[in-house]
């Protein structure tokens, strides 16, 4: 055999055995062993090819490019085995180790506000637009605050016993009970305004928590309400009308339609209960709005003259107007919450939004 065909005879063993054992190969170490003795700067490539000095220089040429043929092979076959390799020993190793430093981080869950607080605040920056300030009264009150002051007379069902939580024993200055309503805010801010010789004008919104004696769908034994009072010199229902048309379509939007309807408070004359078109069918009727297309949201009216007094202001000097108006109520209708109760189950999949 002569010297060419001898090298180029090695060089096809050598190529033939570093394909054998890529084929073999199971691991990148199994790889790189077969790279580095095939194609590092000692391999069996670089050794035979240093018998091509005693060739003649056209047979150094045809061995040589043969040579380098062969060894680009290789080296194609070698990156792609290791690639290969690479991504299915990253596979394994993902599915189980659990750490992993290519994934992105985990999320924290942040805290965020109950969606009934959400619209309490909402609903407190649209009436702050409109001048009223932010007060607070307690939600174990005098009975003589709740009713008695907001011309509730003796009998009146709102003070039955099926309707109002009473707190066992009272205290000195009268029964106690759990307030039904903001309203009780209304007197507590004419009686201490009173005492500073009637400041006018008087505009005040009163957010918090009511309670009754009340549990279904649509009821809670403990809820929420936000009241608005304004007493001026004059101050009447066009002022009122115009206060809840901006309020309402500041919160439902521009299109929504406000209506009242004569009704009756102890301590409002004259009453109303406020309607908007209904948020869901827009007004053309729907299960919601039981078809009329018109939802009950508030009850307003002018401050009734006895209040006034009651609370030491002279009703002929000044003139009022107040509202009031469920912000449960108003979160469901905001929300399209079917179910009052789920805003009290507190479910995180709920208050995440995901009913
Ligand atoms: N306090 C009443 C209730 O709980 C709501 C209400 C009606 C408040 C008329 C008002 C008002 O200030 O003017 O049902």
């Amino acid at each position: 055999m002569s010297l060419i065909e001898e090298i180029s005879s090695r060089l096809q063993r050598s190529y033939q055995e570093a394909c054998s054992l890529l084929n073999k190969a199971n691991t990148t170490s199994d790889v790189e062993v077969v790279r580095i003795r095939f194609l590092g700067k000692k391999s069996d490539f670089s050794e035979i090819l240093s018998g091509l000095k005693d060739l003649s220089p056209d047979d150094r040429k045809s061995v040589g490019q043969t040579a380098n043929e062969l060894r680009q092979h290789l080296d194609l076959a070698v990156s792609t085995k290791a690639s290969e390799i690479g991504d299915r020993e990253l596979e394994k190793k993902l599915a189980n180790d659990p750490l992993d430093i290519s994934l992105p981080g985990k999320l924290f869950s942040r805290g965020e506000l109950h969606p009934i607080y959400k619209v309490q605040k909402e609903i407190t920056r649209i009436l702050q637009l409109m001048g009223l300030a932010p007060v607070y009264g307690p939600e174990v009150e005098y009975e003589e605050f709740c009713f008695d002051r907001l011309n509730f007379k003796a009998g009146h069902p709102a003070r039955d016993m099926q309707a109002t939580f009473f707190v066992k024993g009272g205290s000195a200055k009268g029964p106690l009970v759990l307030r039904t309503h903001t309203s009780p805010v209304q007197a507590r801010v004419l009686m201490s305004l009173a005492k500073q010789g009637c400041p006018l004008p008087v505009r005040v919104q009163v957010p918090g928590r009511v309670y009754r004696v009340d549990d279904d769908a649509t009821h809670s034994p403990m809820f929420h309400q936000i009241e608005g009072l304004v007493v001026d010199k004059r101050s009447g229902m066009s002022d009122l009308r115009s206060t809840l048309d901006f309020f309402f379509r500041e919160f439902f939007g521009p299109e929504t339609k406000v209506r009242f309807r004569p009704s009756y408070f102890p301590f409002t004359e004259p009453s109303a209960e406020v309607d908007v078109s209904c948020v869901f069918c827009k007004g053309k009727g729907c299960r919601i709005c039981k078809t009329s297309g018109w939802l009950e949201v508030a009850g307003a009216g002018l401050v009734h003259p006895e209040v006034f007094k009651a609370c030491g202001w002279n009703p002929d000097e000044v003139q009022g107007w107040a509202f009031g108006m469920g912000i449960d109520r108003m979160t469901m209708l905001k929300y399209e919450i079917p179910d009052l109760r789920l805003l009290f189950e507190n479910r995180l999949s709920f208050l995440r939004g995901q009913q």
